[in-house]
């Protein structure tokens, strides 16, 4: 079983370049109540390294390429974000980090709701036990 789930957003291409899009209900399987992007990262810092009890999140790199680790607390994986028109899905109570950024990276990111401190889970041996107690 992976761990990605990945979406596809509309990708119109003509001479004048590429125009992409997320339209709600047909791409982002929430109600968006935030977006926000991280710009102007570096390989070396990794970012994330939390996990969110109700959010839910879609991600992509708008430019450059960046990988996710997905953890559910039983399984590992490492994706790779590189194609502006395909993004990821990663739900509630999946651990994730960010790293490996291009120089030229900008990850967009679509939000469920509106940043709540109460709502992540920043220490992984908590997310770890609070997945198992929920199983
Ligand atoms: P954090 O979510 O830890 O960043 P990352 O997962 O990219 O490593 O957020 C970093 C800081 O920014 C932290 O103090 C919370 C704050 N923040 C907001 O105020 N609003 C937001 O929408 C987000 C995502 C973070």
């Amino acid at each position: 079983m992976t761990l990605a789930s990945w979406i596809d957003f509309q990708s119109l291409q003509d001479p004048r370049g590429r125009l992409i899009v997320a339209e709600a209900d047909r791409h982002i399987p929430f109600a968006i109540r935030r977006v926000y992007y991280l710009r102007d990262l570096h390989a070396a810092e990794p970012r994330g390294f939390h996990a969110h009890r109700d959010l839910r999140q879609v991600m992509l790199c708008v430019t450059g390429s960046c990988e996710v680790v997905l953890d559910n607390g039983r399984q590992r994986e490492v994706v790779t974000c590189d194609d502006p028109a395909r993004a990821l899905l990663v739900d509630r109570m999946i651990w994730h980090e960010m790293q490996n950024f291009s120089v030229d990276a900008v990850f967009l990111v679509f939000a469920s709701d509106v940043y709540r401190e109460d709502d992540y889970i920043r220490n992984y041996d908590n997310f770890r036990h609070a997945v198992s107690s929920t199983r």
